[in-house]
């Protein structure tokens, strides 16, 4: 639609050009004041005449009706000038001649974008702590992120995936100590990750005691995770093996769930890899005078901006979680050279990236306005049983494990001769998850119902992918017709094109404002109108062969554009359902 979009602003400027010639107005501007009427009966756009009435000095009405006149496109059917609008609709010659055959054509890069050629992006994202578990507050991170890469890499952008794990910290201690107490090497080989989530959440508990019921604090035990952690820094050589051991098998339990949704990272270094890059920054800090001692502890003071300080070195000395974010900042811009630097985290962690964002641009790095961080609501979750020895926290494969069990359960059901049907449950429950989620705003908050999730009528997952299948399936059963001309007639069929032409205008605005949901709806969008165009229009049983191969031909644009849309938001495409 920003072709159409754009070859409709330039006749108007024109337009507006003929009525006053040194009326100044520019094609972008009359791009974005293009709308698309609520009711499609009004048109498929809409030109408010409004904005140019001081400009040519004449009343909206007016304006609208000298415009209409003048108005002519082979993209447009008719004009019409209503109340200071201008309430245009596009030709469906257009829509058979022009748009269909290039989204053909053009495939799987139709929608693609060339904004980002030649520059670099990296992207935070995931980012689990290992040993803590990876839970479904990380779904957000982890899906947000990778459909933000593939949207990136869409409009042209290289680039760089980087998982920064929370490998390093005092976790560590606690967990060696635990492993020593009570675990063994046969134990955590055999129950890998969830063995070693359980020592951590048992001496997390030990340590907290329970107070109220008469069990106390474990100081000495806190101390000796302490103590264990600090002979780590050091570089004590068994405590040095089993961190490696802890993050190895954490991340082989990572890339499973990756593996389920088809991500990979370029870059796993981890929050441990910065460990000697942050001395430097810390000098240049204060060298720069903006460090200050408060009760012992190093901080930069953001008081001048209404934020609380940023805290750099404890009052031991050990470095903190912002520390660690600037050194890696600095690190990722002289290795990476990125021209933009995206963080996906949780909206609880707003304030962290506002503050030490401000310390980059304090210490004078001229790249401090290329750091974005994306937050993101908090997700809780309703109606699945999914308790687990952590507690009250859901773990991500469980999730996962659960959804793939359940659409097993439907598909035997309803198709139990389906060939590959484990790798179709597998695509249909993760994708429901996936497209639940993202079909949010990202700063809503969402409470998860499975159920809802899972359903095959609702707006979900599965049913878009029962859609693609569908179209699939109609393309396997259709002959050849690339020769065929396209003829756009029916309501339906032009509803359907005029959809499937917005795409990259979907793909613009998703960048823009870093939200995977604009794609995930209009996905919504395609797929109602494909089942419409589907429900009235006989594809493979229409009578004329011409009437046959052009809908076959509307079919394929179909399939091409949802599979770009699934591709950007991690959905895999489903042949057969
Ligand atoms: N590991 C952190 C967490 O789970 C997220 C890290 C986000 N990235 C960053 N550069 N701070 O909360």
């Amino acid at each position: 639609m920003q072709t159409i979009k754009t070859r409709i602003a330039e006749k108007i400027v024109e337009g507006v050009k003929s009525i006053r010639a040194e009326a100044e107005l520019e094609t972008e501007a009359v791009v974005s004041m293009l709308e698309y009427p609520p009711d499609p009966l009004m048109g498929d756009l809409a030109f408010p005449c409004f904005k140019l009435s001081k400009t040519l000095r004449t009343s909206p009405v007016q304006i609208a009706s000298q415009l209409c006149a003048s108005l002519t496109d082979e993209c447009i059917a008719s004009v019409e000038s209503v109340s200071g609008y201008l309430n245009i609709r596009l030709s469906n010659e257009y829509l058979s001649r022009n748009v269909v055959p290039e989204i053909l054509e053009k495939g799987e890069r139709y929608g693609a974008q060339d904004f980002g050629k030649g520059k670099m992006v990296v992207l935070d994202y995931s980012s689990p702590n290992v040993a803590k578990p990876f839970h479904i507050g990380h779904l957000g991170t982890t899906v947000i992120g990778h459909a933000l890469r593939k949207l990136h890499e869409f409009a042209g952008y290289e680039c760089y995936g980087i998982n920064y794990l929370g490998d390093w910290g005092t976790q560590f201690g606690k967990l060696i100590v635990a492993y020593r107490l009570w675990g063994s090497r046969e134990a955590v080989e055999k129950e890998g990750i969830d063995k070693l989530v359980e020592l951590y959440v048992r001496i997390n508990n030990e340590i907290k005691g329970d107070p109220e019921n008469g069990i106390p604090e474990n100081h000495e035990l806190a101390d000796s995770a302490r103590a264990e952690f600090h002979k780590l820094e050091i570089g004590d050589e068994e405590n040095l093996a089993l961190w490696k051991w802890f993050v190895e098998i954490s991340l082989e339990e990572y890339n499973k769930t990756y593996r389920q949704l088809g991500i990979s990272f370029d870059s796993y270094k981890g929050e441990s890899f910065y460990t000697d890059k942050m001395p430097a920054q810390v000098e240049k800090l204060r060298e720069q005078g903006l460090l200050k001692i408060d009760d012992g502890a190093s901080i930069v003071d953001l008081s001048e901006y209404n934020m609380p300080p940023c805290l750099i070195l404890k009052r031991d000395g050990s470095t903190l979680y912002p520390t660690r974010d600037i050194a890696a900042a600095v690190y990722r811009k002289e290795t990476y050279h990125f021209d933009k630097a995206i963080y996906v985290t949780s909206a609880q962690q707003c304030l962290h990236f506002a503050q030490w964002f401000k310390v980059v641009e304090m210490m004078g790095y001229p790249w401090h306005d290329e750091l974005v961080h994306v937050p993101y609501g908090t997700v809780s979750l309703n109606g699945a049983k999914l308790a687990t020895r952590t507690g009250n926290v859901v773990l991500l494969k469980d999730l996962f494990a659960l959804a793939i069990e359940k659409v097993s359960g439907i598909i035997n059901e309803k198709n139990p001769e389906l060939e590959n049907r484990d790798e179709v449950a597998e695509a249909i429950g993760v994708g429901a998850i996936v497209f639940y989620y993202l079909t949010n705003n990202r700063m809503k908050d969402i409470n998860f119902v499975m159920d809802e999730a899972l359903s095959f009528d609702g707006n979900t997952g599965p049913y878009v992918q029962y859609t693609y299948a569908r179209a699939c399936s109609v393309l396997s059963r259709a002959e050849d017709v690339s020769d065929a001309p396209v003829a756009v007639t029916t309501e339906e069929e032009a509803a359907l094109v005029k959809t499937l032409c917005r795409f990259g205008e979907r793909v613009c605005a998703a960048i823009a404002d870093y939200e995977p949901s604009y794609i995930t709806r209009f996905i919504l969008d395609i797929a109602a109108a494909f089942n419409r165009f589907y429900h009235n229009c006989p594809i493979l049983s229409a009578t004329d062969p011409a009437v046959r191969a052009s809908r076959i031909k509307l079919t394929i644009a179909a399939k091409t554009v949802l599979g770009n849309a699934f591709d950007l938001i991690c959905l895999r495409k489903t042949e057969k359902v």
